[in-house]
């Protein structure tokens, strides 16, 4: 079984490489390039398999996976200038997929226990784009 739980932060990013020209760049990356950086209302879903422990009957308390969403993604994340004040984003650039990267590494640890696992994450960056990654 599946459960899903999805976070929203609000953040600034570029889309840069450093080591290439500002033609280049915006040839790659378009508008994404420009270095003022722009902004984006991010929505991160959450899923973490496993079965219902037969006591309490969820797979994992919602509140423990909000409070985990919350202090290691929200909370350093949310209002931030990504490539500026997000580490590795000052060197990895923060495309919807390496943030999403990002976020399962964050969370893969602190998700995943004996009864129940982190399967997915999927970072909407736009109402029409997402990326997902999956165990
Ligand atoms: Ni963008």
């Amino acid at each position: 079984m599946f459960i899903t739980r999805k976070a929203e932060f609000s953040a600034s990013h570029m889309c840069r490489n450093a080591e290439w020209s500002d033609e280049e760049n915006r040839k790659v990356y378009g508008a994404a390039a420009n270095p003022h950086g722009h902004g984006h209302n991010y929505v991160v879903e959450v899923t973490v398999e496993g079965q219902p422990d037969p006591v309490t009957g969820m797979v994992r308390d919602l509140k423990e996976i909000k409070d985990v969403l919350d202090r290691e993604i929200i909370e350093p994340f949310d209002h931030r200038f990504l490539n500026r004040e997000v580490a590795p984003f000052d060197k990895t650039i923060p495309t919807a997929e390496n943030i999403a990267v990002e976020i399962w590494n964050r969370l893969d640890s602190k998700l995943t226990n004996g009864s129940s696992r982190l399967h997915a994450v999927r970072l909407h960056e736009t109402s029409d784009f997402s990326v997902e990654v999956r165990r």
